[in-house]
């Protein structure tokens, strides 16, 4: 990417007309970020501007897919084995030396804990060896300040926000008051929404991970056939349940099954499935919209994260809800939606310039709540 600087991206932290637009301003050294939660081993260097000097994902997909889903051990393993030539070409790209950055951050928990352990430790051990700060980063605050990377969004996201966070790990409502600063609205009380999806996509024979095969498959399909339940909807708060919904697309398709459903039926299982899904998020997001207006009258940003945030039907009618709303939504790209270490280095960024730095004595927390943060 020339220069570092994202196609959406104007001069950093500031608006075409030079206002600060929820960024953070001034010089500040870059960040290192380290990312290995789940089954993606991934470093960035994040400018104290909020310029992307250099980013790599790499995917361990193929290593889990002949198992159906990420394998805790293999995951870890794998964050050992690759993540030191990560973070070296990473420097690399952003042609820097260790001692060069302004701090070292981490994805430090929720996650599965053998691979936050190892990017955690790393991160401490280049931090000790460089005397420079530490940042142990909590992913899901990672996933809410994304939106908050200067350029992103055209009028930025000034707190404070509504996180409609939907991943294969975590589906939940969040009011993003502060770094720091964070109020769960609600979430999903079974299933996260990705899960949901890998599952009802194994069921199809679609393979792992599911969501975006059972996305193309819908498209070929009537998503008005199969009338699957839309649990919780019109419910007051913004809890969401898929479990139900799940057991009923099971029970259809092994009906189904007796028969040898042709392409065609299952693209309407495919498509049913995901429309009882889109109705019920938009339900709950709407809920979540009025929840949020009536405690903090100003706010009228939806941001939306997780690889879930990639289905164009659910970005269509998460749009379509803040729209009735009267609220902005802001989406990531696709690649800052899922897991990445971008967003590590800019949650350390926001973090640092506050003057917020961690002990070497902080360890990984597979779990690790974000009102856990508040100070
Ligand atoms: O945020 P993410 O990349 O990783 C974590 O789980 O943290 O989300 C992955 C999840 C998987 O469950 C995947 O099936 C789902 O997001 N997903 C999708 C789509 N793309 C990814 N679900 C529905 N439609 C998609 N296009
Ligand atoms: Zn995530």
């Amino acid at each position: 990417m020339g220069e570092g600087r994202l196609p959406w991206q104007g001069k950093m932290g500031q608006d075409s007309a030079g206002r600060d637009r929820g960024g953070v301003k001034g010089a500040m050294k870059p960040v290192l970020g380290i990312e290995t939660s789940c089954d993606e081993t991934a470093a960035a260097v994040v400018a104290g501007d909020g310029r992307i000097l250099a980013e790599a994902v790499l995917s361990q997909l193929a290593e889990h897919a002949p198992f159906g889903g990420v394998v805790p051990e293999i995951a870890a393993r794998s964050h050992l084995r690759y993540l030191p030539e990560q973070v070296r070409r990473t420097m690399a790209k952003a042609g820097m030396h260790f001692r060069d950055l302004g701090g070292v951050a981490a994805s430090s928990g929720p996650g599965l804990i053998g691979g936050l352990i190892v990017g955690c430790q790393f991160a401490k051990g280049v931090a000790i060896a460089n005397h420079l700060p530490f940042v142990a980063v909590n992913h899901l605050e990672a996933h809410a300040l994304t939106a908050r990377l200067p350029g992103l969004a055209e009028d930025g996201a000034p707190f404070p926000y509504l996180l409609f966070l939907l991943s294969g790990g975590h589906s939940q409502c969040i009011a993003v008051l502060d770094v720091g600063r964070h109020i769960r609205l609600g979430g999903t009380v079974d299933d996260a929404v990705g899960e949901a999806f890998d599952k009802v996509a194994k069921l199809l024979g679609l393979g792992w991970p599911g969501g975006p095969a059972l996305e193309k498959l819908a498209e070929a399909g009537d998503p008005n056939r199969y009338p699957f339940p839309r649990p919780m909807m019109r419910r007051t708060g913004c809890d969401l349940s898929l479990s139900g919904l799940k057991t009923a697309v099971a029970q259809t398709v092994s009906r189904l099954g007796e028969i040898s459903p042709t392409h065609r039926e299952r693209a309407d299982v495919a498509a049913s499935f995901q429309q009882a899904v889109v109705d019920v998020l938009a339900d709950r997001a709407g809920h979540a919209m009025d929840m949020m207006r009536q405690r903090f009258p100003g706010s009228k940003l939806l941001v939306v994260a997780g690889g879930v945030a990639s289905n164009a039907r659910v970005r269509d009618a998460l749009l379509e809800a803040a729209r009735l709303q009267g609220f902005r939504m802001v989406a990531p790209p696709v690649r800052l939606c899922s897991d990445n270490a971008v967003m590590v280095a800019w949650a350390g960024v926001e973090r640092l310039r506050r003057g917020i730095i961690d002990d070497m004595s902080v360890t990984a927390q597979p779990r690790w709540p974000l009102e856990a943060l508040a100070p």
